[in-house]
């Protein structure tokens, strides 16, 4: 068994029109060129993973330009829903044709286990007593191989007070799950546009840059982070460690900016 790689992309907020911006970044320009680079950046994945806001506007015309996005990618993509997506729509046009939307995968000596947090209408997220129950289901079925579990709000605070007050709101029932399962291994997120990485006894705790705007970390309120968009790499190591790093865009594709209304 060979080490498995993995690339996380997350919260790349398209619209249905795709000239429109997020924080003054065109939202599909920065997507595809995240893309470009990550899948350059070191060997080819074998599988990618999108944890959440993949749509902004909940319509089908960005969850097409999303599935245009990975044409002749070679991998098959893993998609969950974020605060900002539509489950349904989601479920319905993500997956099929290399896309699976939530559910499990077995990825060489490794198992992936994607949540569904989504709240309707609301910025923070849950666990839904029947997903905490696949959860364990999911885990029972792959086995004793280490398991990488992806979700979209992160399970613990970051330290941010305003990102941290749309969390996951049982964060703690599902981190009693993982303390019933040594096999997790790690667990990704996305949701706060930052970079995060904590160990919790044998688990990784991991949150990514958006693939368009950045906040900045350690703040009260919203402050946009003049880092360019991101992306995560994993390498998921036969022995059930695993090695990880953030790549940054190194072209810059806009000048973040404060809205009105902040989005996470
Ligand atoms: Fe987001």
């Amino acid at each position: 068994m060979q080490t498995v790689q993995l690339l996380q992309v997350t919260d790349p907020h398209l619209f249905g029109n795709s000239s429109r911006e997020l924080y003054g970044v065109h939202t599909a320009k920065s997507f595809r060129l995240v893309l470009a680079a990550a899948l350059a950046d070191g060997p080819r994945p074998d599988a990618i993973v999108v944890t959440g806001d993949i749509g902004d506007d909940c319509s089908a015309g960005a969850y097409g330009q999303f599935r245009d996005a990975f044409a002749g990618c070679g991998a098959p993509v893993h998609v969950l829903p974020g605060n900002h997506d539509d489950p349904a729509l989601m479920a319905t046009l993500l997956d099929d044709r290399g896309f699976q939307y939530c559910g499990r995968a077995r990825v060489g000596g490794w198992g992936l286990v994607m949540l569904d947090t989504h709240v309707p209408g609301k910025a923070h997220g849950l666990l839904a007593d029947s997903e905490l129950a696949r959860l364990q289901t999911d885990l029972r079925a792959l086995g004793d191989i280490p398991v990488l579990v992806c979700l979209h709000h992160p399970a613990v605070p970051v330290g941010s007070a305003w990102l941290d007050g749309v969390g996951l709101e049982n964060g703690a029932a599902f981190l009693e799950v993982l303390d019933r399962n040594p096999q997790v291994r790690g667990v990704i997120a996305g949701h706060v546009h930052q970079e995060f990485d904590q160990q919790r006894g044998a688990v990784r705790l991991l949150t990514t840059p958006s693939t368009c705007a950045q906040f900045s970390p350690g703040t009260q309120h919203c402050v946009m982070d003049q880092r360019p968009p991101g992306y995560r790499r994993l390498s998921l190591h036969e022995d059930g460690t695993l090695a990880t790093r953030v790549g940054w865009l190194s072209e810059f594709v806009g000048r973040p900016r404060e809205e009105n209304d902040a989005r996470r």
